[in-house]
């Protein structure tokens, strides 16, 4: 079979020539002696259309066919000068390789978002998911490349684990205990060293800490997979099951933290820019119609740089217009980091130096002694897409912060073994890839970038 997509990008070499495609039926409209079939094959994001004829044996079967049955064309590419396409398939032999019932939800309408995520099996067929998922899967590959391209080593880190790394809590519990009739302890507690591992785990939240340990070995590393928060945040940005690129810089500090995020975001834009320009302007027409202009913005400008305090300082002077009214030592909410990126810096930026309690225990201590080493780096539309930090490299300090928070020693020997065993400067960041696949492709819900979600109240 030929791809579609291999037809149109060297259209004058398939002209009038013999061509075999299979693909799902878009429609189809018949008359009494040949039909229209518009046929997309997944490998290109335009549809191609197929003239069949009566003079076919099968002409009838043909004409039934409902959208969303499987074609196999085989016919030859003529010109069509006058039409939208530049060309179509006249078939001499067309296949039903299988029928569609005539209950197939997805019919030549405009379906809404939320109509789609009931029928998350059957949405990667339509035009918006057939764009998302394309341009899903290249920002994948442009990540790796910008990494891999730069020498860094990929890393994967267990899914399963004993740690809190960004110590909030949120975990989901991994156990083969049956926690109602689970073995107790003297005191009354469930006994976890008869569970499978011996102790209490769960599903990681972040693959940094695992990742600090091979930046020690190999200098720069990068993970790239999924993580589980059980937040019970019912939002547009927020999923249960997401998977996160997090990179680990040796001999480096949070500039140059800073200045790979920026680097890597770009890479990723100009990637896709160029390697998916049709479902770029797509989106362009009809998700999202300043998204070109913007993500060319960003390409020909640097990002901002501001610290905490003074964020805090220009959010203060706008506290009128938020629901959440900030002041100095508030964690940032969703409105204020928009207000931030979309109204004072009209473009992404990062915002560095918060205060220690609303940051992870890992973070270096400035020399202030209230706030950190942070950077979160936030997007017009959508607001922090990446968090990181210079990382505590001193053993006192860090074991002095642990201390404060309560966090067991014993739980953290391998980490702290990095600050006795040649601790250097190290830095490094997180971004959530599905927010990243929303500000490339201008989706406005996390549930339309992932091709599963998993978020509360839902895991269908
Ligand atoms: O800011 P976070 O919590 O940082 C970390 O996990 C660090 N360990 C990263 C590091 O320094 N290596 O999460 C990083 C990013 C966020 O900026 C956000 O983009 C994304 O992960 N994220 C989520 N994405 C979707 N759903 C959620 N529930 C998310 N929580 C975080
Ligand atoms: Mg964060």
């Amino acid at each position: 079979l030929t791809t579609v997509r291999e037809i149109f990008k060297n259209k004058e070499a398939y002209l009038d020539k013999e061509v075999q495609v299979g693909g799902w039926v878009r429609s189809n409209r018949g008359s009494k002696a040949f039909g229209f079939v518009v046929l997309n094959d997944g490998t290109y994001f335009e549809p191609i259309q197929v003239v069949y004829h009566d003079t076919m044996d099968n002409f009838a079967d043909i004409s039934k066919c409902n959208v969303g049955a499987a074609l196999i064309v085989r016919g030859t590419l003529v010109a069509t000068p006058e039409a939208k396409q530049p060309f179509e398939i006249q078939a001499e032999e067309v296949t039903v390789e299988g029928p569609s019932a005539p209950d197939y939800p997805l019919q030549k309408k405009r379906h809404s978002f939320e109509y789609l995520r009931t029928i998350a099996h059957l949405r990667p067929r339509t035009n918006t998911f057939q764009a998302v998922f394309r341009v899903r899967s290249l920002i994948a590959y442009a990540i790796h490349q910008y990494f891999q391209e730069r020498q860094f080593v990929y890393v994967h880190t267990p899914l399963i684990t004993s740690s809190d790394c960004e110590g909030a809590g949120e975990m989901f519990q991994v156990t083969t205990l049956d926690l109602k009739n689970a073995p107790l302890t003297e005191d009354g507690a469930i006994d976890y060293s008869q569970d499978f591992f011996g102790k209490e785990t769960n599903l990681t939240v972040s693959g940094q800490l695992n990742g600090e340990t091979y930046a020690m070995a190999f200098r720069n590393i990068y993970t790239f997979g999924p993580t589980f928060r059980a937040e019970n945040s019912n939002t547009t940005r927020h999923a249960a099951e997401f998977w996160m690129i997090e990179p680990e810089i040796a001999f480096a500090d949070l500039d140059d933290d800073m200045d790979l995020a920026e680097g890597m975001l770009k890479h990723v834009i100009r990637y896709v820019l160029e390697n998916a320009p049709e479902e770029m302007n797509f989106f362009n027409s009809f998700v999202d119609k300043g998204l070109l202009d913007r993500l060319n913005g960003v390409l020909n400008s640097e990002f901002g740089r501001v610290t905490y305090t003074d964020a805090v300082k220009i959010l203060e002077e706008n506290n009128h217009r938020f629901e959440y009214k900030v002041s100095w030592g508030c964690d940032l909410q969703t409105e204020h980091e928009r207000f931030l990126t979309e109204e004072v810096f009209k473009r992404p930026v990062f915002v560095t130096d918060y205060p220690k309690e609303i940051k992870a225990f890992y973070m270096k201590l400035n020399e202030d002694g209230k706030t950190v080493a942070a950077m979160d780096c936030l997007v017009p539309g959508i607001g922090e897409i990446i968090g990181g930090s210079q990382r505590e490299d001193n053993y006192d300090k860090l074991v002095a912060r642990m201390e404060e928070l309560g966090l067991k020693k014993e739980d953290y020997e391998f980490y702290l073994d990095l600050r006795r065993f040649g601790s250097t400067r190290h830095a490094g960041f997180g971004l959530g890839f599905e927010r990243c696949v929303m500000y490339l492709t201008g989706m406005g819900n996390i549930r339309d970038v992932i091709p599963f979600p998993r978020t509360v109240k839902n895991c269908d």
